[in-house]
């Protein structure tokens, strides 16, 4: 089809085009008739410009344009006008001007869409997905795919003028299960073995450092088959990296001065030139979570010896049996009362993570207590008080239990309370680090130890002797990145040593043999002079999505699966030809719908 290629985009004049013939190609955004003429804002990525076709218009123009709908894909040839001050549309970088029609062509129809781009406000996920080339074309959108180009040309241009190299590695794998479960690829000429999709390039980024590659990054796809939730997808975008003869502080330094660059270089914000440290332990002792949001500070309090002191039984009780107490205090807000129900609300926040109640105080005129557990603290109310550093209005909130059991939940509550209160500055991006981790969990159901991230990472050197007896001690050399409280990167200086890889290779329950059989490949490369190495890799999809203040990453992912691992567009996943499975030797076992 022969058309006119456009001179200009459609975010491009302005009154000092005055007077310029000039053709637009883009998408009717919105056609208004006013008496006969056709005001047409026409929009492509770059932006709208209104183009008039009016009174003195060529009859063949006005033909076309009355066959106009939303959505039509056209070519526009005009003049463009400088609009009298009057008409200046100061919401519009191309407000000043119009461009009046000479002619215009309907490159391809477009059927009635199914949500209105730009007002898709109440348009379902589901449209959104299911139409998502529709959803594309939406400002908002658009801003969200050209920020995550940006953040990723960032990131290439800091780590390639610091001697990185980009290293691409393979997505068809050997299956070594990171933690998640892998999405198996089955071998057409192998009957009955099978590819693995990589959960992360993990192994071959420590074997490229084996191999002397010394700096290592990867804008990398990963592939786990988990659930999918607001920050997860069975597919993502990790910036892996991975560096040779470093310590966990020059990781962590890089990183630092990386997202400083980005954060600046994509959103002009200066980012403090080191974050915050915390220890896992006071993480979760002071906030009730290993990823905190610092926007805010809410901290949890110990308060044993004030429980103690007081007459308040089930606290006492849960003392008695090694547990603790800690308050978080709730400020006295103009918007929320703090009314039973409220109070209610915030105890079912807690009871989540298995507390069994959410005891509360409420603080009155000269620190007098009121209400709910207070007749427990006689004379105790001014170091309550003191210690929460509270004031007239403010509630005090209590959970007794085990530590890790009265962290979690409390930590819910505090979560809950800054939403609620509106305490959290949505601008602002607080990053900490979380170091010291533990190496190992105990799993419950297997009745094992487990590595708490992976089985690569290096324990800390003091407990190297000591590994064996009591795994739930160790502390590991790894460490998470957090943004607002999520977590947005993961990593460790990792094990190099066979001998040593072995030892946890056992404590997390793989034998010699099964680890040889599983593992043979890296700790063969381990036999041939690895160098000591560490790295980390942070999500790009979670990250993208907190600078673009979304809070669910399919905002920020071009072609997202849906939670229920579906993609409405394509339908997948869909069934297969009887030919394909047979050329992969696969029959089909039907789910037992007894079962
Ligand atoms: P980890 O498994 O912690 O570490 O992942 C690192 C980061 O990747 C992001 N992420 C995800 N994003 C979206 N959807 C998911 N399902 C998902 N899972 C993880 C998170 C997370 O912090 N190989 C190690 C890293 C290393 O040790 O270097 C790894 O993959 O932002
Ligand atoms: P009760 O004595 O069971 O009536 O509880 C009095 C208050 O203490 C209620 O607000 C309960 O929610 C709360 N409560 C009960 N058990 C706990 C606990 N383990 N930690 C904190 N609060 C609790």
């Amino acid at each position: 089809m022969e058309y006119k290629q456009r001179t200009v985009t459609c975010g491009q004049l302005r009154k000092s085009d005055d007077g310029k013939p000039v053709v637009l190609n883009g998408w009717v955004h919105r056609d208004r008739n006013h008496g006969g003429i056709h005001f047409i804002n026409l929009r492509d990525r770059y932006g709208i410009t209104q183009v008039v076709v009016g009174e003195n218009a060529p009859k063949d123009v006005v033909d076309v344009a009355d066959q106009l709908h939303m959505e039509y894909c056209i070519a526009v040839e005009g003049i463009v006008h400088a609009r009298p001050d009057s008409m200046v549309n100061p919401d519009m970088p191309t407000g000043e001007i119009e461009v009046e029609v000479v002619g215009m062509q309907i490159l391809s129809a477009c059927e009635p869409v199914p949500f209105l781009i730009d007002e898709d406000s109440d348009a379902k996920e589901e449209t959104r997905l299911r139409y998502r080339y529709l959803d594309l074309r939406s400002t908002n959108m658009q801003k969200r795919i050209k920020l995550r180009h940006d953040f990723v040309r960032a990131i290439r241009e800091f780590l390639s003028e610091r001697d990185f190299y980009e290293i691409e590695t393979p997505t068809l794998i050997r299956s070594t299960p990171e933690g998640a479960r892998d999405f198996l690829v089955p071998s057409r000429i192998y009957p009955g073995k099978f590819y693995a999709l990589p959960q992360s390039p993990q192994l071959l980024k420590q074997i490229l450092m084996v191999s002397g590659f010394d700096k290592y990054f990867q804008i990398a796809r990963c592939y786990r088959d988990e659930d999918a939730r607001g920050d997860r997808q069975l597919e993502f975008t990790q910036l892996d990296m991975e560096m040779s003869f470093v310590k966990r502080d020059d990781v962590l330094l890089v990183m630092e001065q990386l997202f400083g660059h980005v954060f600046k270089k994509t959103m002009d914000v200066q980012l403090p030139e080191h974050f915050t440290r915390l220890s896992w332990h006071d993480a979760m002792n002071t906030y009730g979570v290993d990823k905190p949001d610092l926007r805010y500070d809410l901290p949890l309090v110990d308060v044993d010896d004030l429980a103690r002191e007081s007459s308040f039984a089930t606290f006492k009780s849960v003392l008695e049996t090694g547990g603790c107490v800690k308050a978080v205090k709730a400020p006295a807000s103009t918007s929320v009362a703090f009314s039973r129900k409220y109070i209610s609300e915030l105890e079912d926040a807690a009871k989540i993570y298995g507390a069994k109640g959410l005891a509360w105080i409420k603080v009155g005129a000269a620190g007098a207590l009121e209400g709910g557990v207070s007749k427990f603290f006689g004379g105790l109310e001014a170091s309550l008080v003191e210690r929460m550093g509270a004031k007239e209005g403010d509630m005090i909130l209590f959970v007794a239990d085990q530590w890790k059991k009265t962290c979690n939940s409390l930590g819910a509550v505090r979560i809950k309370l800054a939403k609620d209160l509106a305490l959290i500055d949505p601008k602002a991006f607080a990053f900490s680090w979380i170091i010291d981790f533990p190496l190992f969990e105990f799993n419950e159901d297997r009745g094992h130890w487990e590595a708490a991230h992976h089985m690569f990472s290096m324990p800390q050197a003091q407990y190297l002797d000591t590994l064996e007896d009591d795994p739930g001690s160790v502390k590991g050399d790894l460490y998470d990145l957090v943004l607002n409280g999520y977590e947005v990167a993961s990593g460790s200086i990792r094990i190099h040593d066979v001998e040593l890889q072995k030892r946890i290779f056992r404590i997390c329950n793989i034998p010699d043999a099964e680890a040889e059989e599983r593992f043979g490949f890296l700790l063969n490369a381990f036999r041939y002079g690895p160098p000591p190495h560490g790295g980390i890799a942070p999500g790009i999809d979670r990250m993208v999505m907190i600078m673009a203040g979304q809070t669910s990453i399919k905002e920020v992912i071009a072609f997202p699966k849906n939670t229920a691992a579906i993609s409405p567009m394509d339908d997948s996943p869909s069934y297969v030809d009887q030919n394909q499975l047979d050329d992969l030797h696969l029959i089909i076992k039907q789910p037992d719908k007894n079962a």
